[in-house]
């Protein structure tokens, strides 16, 4: 972080020099730490759009030019080449590993994939019919309540053994969700299969019959996993961050991260936009729906369109749409008509003058749908499989913060627009 530059920023006659700071990658940043202090304001940035909370090695987004690397790289290379732990690995430990550490890491993951057995009770308290994203913030938080051992954060030894036990335990956690909510037993994890074929064996494996992995459907899942593995800092990740800042233990800062990713202008768009999808029904209702989401009296926004980093192409949606057609080419859907929907959406709306001066170009949660549905899954498991492959990207960045020596307490200020101070009524005479 080379500081060579300054701001010079003149408040009533009186100049204060702001240090900027040059990042590896990205625009220069202006360091206001003393601002308060030196001049006594504050800074306004509502949704962060202009502020950068921490300085971090593991992510970084060209949104202008549609570039995503982790560790340096780029996610479509990683995507095609590596697999999902592998890439789990990349971000926690900053390198690519070698084949031992890679078959160690693999080792230590498969082997913490089953949950304490009294945990099981716990899922039984849910009622049948709870969203699975709403029993995973629940099971995940009250993973601090069943691993003791893994909660002093100031401990490196137990920071690992909770990472560890997140990123195994995450899929069996998804899939235990899935299956409560359709009233049928609880599959093992097997830990002979892949990190994604086991994820598909808890799903949609019975104990009355034989269950085979198809590995087309495997490749596409892990390629799901390991498009949504990080994405530096956004809203869930910011809030795995604040909520660490207090010293939090680990389970509470990821269910706090699945609670944020819940939210529909998040990782609850893929289930969104798979339901306006379906919504729109035929190819020949789309303008009126484009119509509406022009229109903001109507509240309707075109799920799966427009990012906040992204003003080009999302570099995931790229590689998404491509596993979208190899699945359901193996699963020999032609003419699904959610399918045709989405092609012809895409197509309009990457020609409309509205979503092309806007820079609303599709995000990985537009196809990303379409995929999970073909395998099988409900939309409401989509936010949860996305929670359970950003666990590694929440890890990674708390794990970064928790390292890091000018860690703070995360404490934003305010623009306070209420009353002044005045003095208490009595009820009788108000
Ligand atoms: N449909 C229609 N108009 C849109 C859309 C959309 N999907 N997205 C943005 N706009 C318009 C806004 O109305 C606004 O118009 P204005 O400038 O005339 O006021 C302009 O584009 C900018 O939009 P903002 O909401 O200010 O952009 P922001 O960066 O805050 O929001 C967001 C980004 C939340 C992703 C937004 O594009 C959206 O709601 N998209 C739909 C939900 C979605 O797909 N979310 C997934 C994000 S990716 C992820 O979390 C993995």
């Amino acid at each position: 972080m080379a500081e060579t530059k300054n701001a010079t920023l003149t408040i009533e006659g009186k100049m204060i020099d702001l240090p900027i700071l040059s990042p590896t990658n990205g625009p220069d940043v202006v360091d206001i730490r003393k601002l308060y202090a030196q001049a006594n304001v504050f800074t306004y940035d509502p949704g962060f759009t202009s502020t950068a909370a921490c300085d971090s090695t593991i992510t970084f987004i060209d949104g202008d030019e549609g570039i995503l690397l982790h560790r340096g790289y780029p996610i479509d290379q990683l995507a095609a080449q590596s697999h999902y732990l592998e890439v789990c690995y990349l971000l926690l430990y900053g390198a690519l590993p070698s084949k031992d550490e890679l078959a160690g890491f693999t080792k230590i993951i498969s082997r913490h994939t089953m949950i304490h057995e009294q945990m099981h009770y716990f899922f039984r308290g849910f009622r049948r019919d709870s969203h699975p994203m709403a029993t995973m913030v629940g099971v995940v938080g009250a993973m601090s309540a069943f691993y003791h051992d893994s909660t002093d954060v100031n401990d490196p030894h137990q920071r690992e053994i909770a990472s560890h036990r997140l990123i195994a335990k995450m899929p069996t956690i998804a899939a235990m969700a899935y299956k409560y909510s359709i009233g049928q037993p609880f599959m093992y994890p097997r830990n002979d299969l892949s990190y994604a074929a086991n994820f598909l064996h808890m799903c949609f494996a019975v104990p009355a019959e034989t269950y085979h992995v198809d590995p087309i459907l495997a490749k596409a899942m892990d390629r799901i996993f390991t498009l949504h593995a990080d994405h530096e800092q956004n809203a869930s990740t910011s809030t795995v961050r604040l909520a660490s800042s207090s010293g939090a233990n680990p389970f509470a800062c990821i269910a706090a991260g699945i609670a944020c990713l819940w939210g529909p202008a998040h990782g609850g768009a893929n289930q969104a936009a798979l339901e306006q999808l379906r919504e729109i029904g035929t190819v020949d209702r789309i303008p009126e729906f484009i119509k509406m989401a022009k229109d903001k009296t109507t509240g309707v926004r075109l799920m799966g369109f427009g990012h906040r980093v992204y003003k080009n192409f999302d570099p995931r949606a790229k590689v998404m749409k491509e596993s979208a057609d190899e699945v359901l080419e193996l699963l020999g859907v032609h003419n699904n008509p959610t399918l045709q929907v989405a092609k012809e959406l895409e197509r309009i709306a990457l020609e409309d003058e509205y979503f092309v001066s806007k820079k609303l170009y599709p995000n990985v949660d537009f196809y990303s749908g379409i995929i999970l549905d073909a395998m099988g899954f409900p939309t409401s498991m989509f936010t949860p499989i996305f929670a359970l492959a950003r666990t590694v990207g929440w890890i990674s960045q708390w794990k970064e913060q928790l390292s890091d020596p000018q860690l703070k307490i995360g404490r934003p200020r305010q623009l306070y627009l209420g009353e002044s101070m005045r003095d208490y009524v009595p009820i009788d005479q108000r």
